[in-house]
């Protein structure tokens, strides 16, 4: 089938990229000159394991091209997916401006060109109702017929493409049975189970999906900070519920809460928009809370060692918002160091993948360092804040060799808490006996 994708960020280059492999051709769209010339010639602009492969493949084979204009990839396609950023406005609302004005795009587009029946499909998370919008918008300009569908996308970044060919599901909603088929069967080399559903309730899985993993998450946080008051072990207490399958071990890491571009946004997303439908989704404002005050009970951790943060040498391991990323949006890492340097301290930090986005955030005289090694020497602490395995495999007799002041701050759960402790560290985790 012939496939435009609007939005080459991970969402849209992944879904695109995998589409193309499934044997379909597809037109990768966005607004960003520089992002489609930078793809145009190969270069990728995220990094997402085995991505670069299949679009190096795909494009070599003539069938994934991408350019900026929208006219172009429709022309070449059926089926349209919206795949653009929706960030959170300051009252935690969605921001449709991009859905939206990519609606009136095509809508105009298509009462020139008269496609067959187009079919569109947001990829994009959106509030509930957004669909219909979506139709509303289109059809200010095309009076034809057209269908719109949702499409919600699970994929985790740092393994966005295994999750796209291998997912556990596939949500499809739309009353419009035709085009709900064909899009199912664009996915038809793909097992899994497809759940077909109407536009409202496939919008909202996805949105009762990230706010239910991140509510795990938060319980989890609580749970581990009860555990530091009462002389209990998370990792054993996560042990014994997580091999209950009611419950499972999948989500139970206690640390520093959540990040990254979708949990914070879409769980106020959803708080926002219930409450704008009259209902007050109490248990979300204490998950939200609660994120919010692990990171500040972690700095407050700090200080009881190191009392005066001001002019105290802190290496910070991990500034992605998780592990295999280069992603640094909403990462705990991130709000962690602007914290640390409102209260004066001095920051050395490293990530194996995320220096440089990190850099593009970050403000204030910080030290990037290309090993953890290289930050150590006269560091009064150091904090894991990215749960990247490799932190584990330091040579940490190394580092204490090298420190002002031997405090190993784990904000993941990560190290070897036993045998930091016998090398000389001070070592907090977060409700590790
Ligand atoms: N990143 C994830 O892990 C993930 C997972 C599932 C769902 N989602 C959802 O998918 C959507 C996209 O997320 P993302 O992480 O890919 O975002 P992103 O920020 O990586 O990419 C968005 C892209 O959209 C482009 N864009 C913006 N306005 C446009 C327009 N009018 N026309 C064409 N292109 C436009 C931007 O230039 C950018 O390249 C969001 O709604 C997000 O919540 C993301």
């Amino acid at each position: 089938m012939h496939i435009s994708i609007i939005g080459a960020g991970y969402v849209g280059l992944v879904t695109g990229a995998c589409l193309a492999e499934l044997g379909h051709e597809v037109v990768i769209m966005d607004i960003d000159e520089s992002r489609v010339e930078k793809l145009q010639r190969g270069i990728i602009p995220i990094h997402e394991p085995g991505l670069s492969r299949l679009i190096e493949k795909n494009a070599l084979d003539g069938r994934l091209d991408f350019t900026t204009s929208l006219e172009e990839a429709v022309k070449a396609s059926d089926i349209h997916f919206i795949c653009v950023w929706t960030p959170p406005l300051p009252d935690g609302r969605a921001d449709l401006t991009a859905v939206e004005s990519v609606a009136k795009n095509l809508g105009e587009i298509f009462s020139r060109l008269t496609p067959p029946k187009p079919i569109v499909v947001t990829k994009s998370t959106v509030p509930v109702g957004t669909g219909a919008r979506i139709r509303e918008f289109i059809g200010q300009s095309y009076h034809e017929p057209f269908a719109v569908i949702s499409n919600p996308e699970f994929l985790r970044e740092g393994q966005a493409v295994a999750d796209m060919m291998r997912p556990d599901r596939i949500v499809i909603g739309g009353d419009d049975e035709e085009a709900v088929a064909k899009v199912s069967s664009l996915y038809d080399a793909i097992q899994a189970p497809r759940i077909l559903t109407d536009l409202p309730t496939a919008e909202m899985i996805k949105y009762a999906a990230n706010a239910f993993l991140a509510t795990k998450i938060s319980f989890i946080n609580e749970v581990a900070n009860v555990c530091e008051l009462v002389g209990a072990d998370i990792d054993m207490v996560k042990e014994g519920i997580g091999s209950d399958p009611r419950i499972g071990k999948a989500f139970l890491y206690a640390g520093l809460g959540y990040g990254g571009s979708c949990f914070p946004k879409d769980v106020r997303a959803l708080q926002q928009f219930s409450n704008h439908h009259g209902y007050d989704f109490k248990l979300l404002k204490s998950v939200i809370e609660v994120n919010e005050q692990q990171r500040q009970l972690f700095i407050d951790k700090l200080r009881r060692h190191l009392k005066d943060l001001a002019g105290k040498e802190i290496l910070v391991l991990g500034l992605a918002f998780k592990a295999n990323t280069d992603d640094v949006r909403e990462s705990a890492a991130i709000d962690i160091i602007r914290r640390l340097q409102a209260q004066g301290a001095k920051i050395r930090a490293y990530d194996s993948l995320a220096l440089l986005t990190a850099q593009k955030v970050l403000d204030g005289d910080i030290k990037y360092v290309g090993h953890p090694h290289d930050g150590a020497k006269g560091a009064h602490a150091i904090i894991i804040a990215t749960e990247w395995p490799d932190f584990k495999d330091l040579d940490w007799p190394y580092i204490r060799s090298q420190v002002a002041n031997p405090l190993v701050v784990d904000g993941r759960n990560l190290l070897d808490a036993k045998l930091l402790r016998e090398l000389g560290f001070t070592y907090e985790g977060v409700g590790r006996k």
